[in-house]
């Protein structure tokens, strides 16, 4: 099988899309609308693309009438968001938040979650989640034609809160955090069976 993306509709292109990189990491991102309400949801298209600087993507596509989804329209205005690493326990909250819910309904309400106040942003972060990382956006990239347009945002990670029971030995404790990962369709993976490899020293130590 050999596909070409571009010929697609948007439906399968998707379908194409999750399925090349598995599992993937999800960013529940919550910010702060100039109504002052906050909004919440989950994106998967995510990812960590440096540590120093430490720098996030998340791509962000659009509703299905091409309008902008509210994160995006919360990130122009306030220029800042919040990334909530999401666990086992957080997962049904998490799915929630996921409905195309009216610009005026605050998901943090919707799922049951309390918001609490960043240090350095306007957007607040959720409570319940043990890694918490508060972004300034530096950039925002758009492609494609609409009512298929996609942005992706490029933020800054200005400061992390962890949780102190997830903390030990300088490093956040990753095996503890029992973190999702989404798959493709409505499949999401647990952090189950890890293993460990050691890098490869060249040249070999003698
Ligand atoms: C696990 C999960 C991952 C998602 N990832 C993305 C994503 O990367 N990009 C995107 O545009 N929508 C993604 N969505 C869909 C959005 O969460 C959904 O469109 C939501 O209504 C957007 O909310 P908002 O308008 O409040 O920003 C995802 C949904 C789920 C359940």
């Amino acid at each position: 099988m050999k596909i070409d993306p571009a010929t697609l509709d948007r439906k399968s292109a998707h379908d194409v899309m999750v399925g090349v990189a598995l599992p993937r990491p999800i960013a529940f991102i919550s910010t702060a609308g100039e109504n002052g309400i906050y909004n919440l949801a989950p994106y998967s298209f995510f990812i960590p693309l440096s540590a120093k600087p430490a720098i996030v993507g998340v791509g962000i596509g659009r509703k299905r009438d091409g309008s902008k989804k509210d994160t995006l329209v919360n990130i122009e205005f306030s220029r800042d968001f919040v990334i909530n690493v999401v666990t086992e326990s957080l997962a049904e909250a998490m799915n929630q938040t996921s409905g195309e819910y009216p610009p005026e309904v605050d998901e943090f309400q919707v799922a049951k979650l309390t918001p609490e106040k960043a240090d350095l942003v306007k957007a607040p972060m959720v409570a319940e989640s043990p890694v918490r990382m508060e972004c300034r956006l530096l950039q925002i990239l758009e492609y494609g034609e609409f009512p298929s347009i996609h942005n992706f945002v490029i933020g800054e990670v200005i400061r992390v809160h962890v949780k102190d029971e997830f903390w030990a030995d300088g490093e956040i404790q990753s095996s503890r955090l029992k973190t999702i990962g989404r798959m493709g369709g409505d499949s999401y993976c647990r952090m189950t069976n890890i293993f460990e490899m050691k890098r490869p020293v060249i040249p070999p130590k003698k």
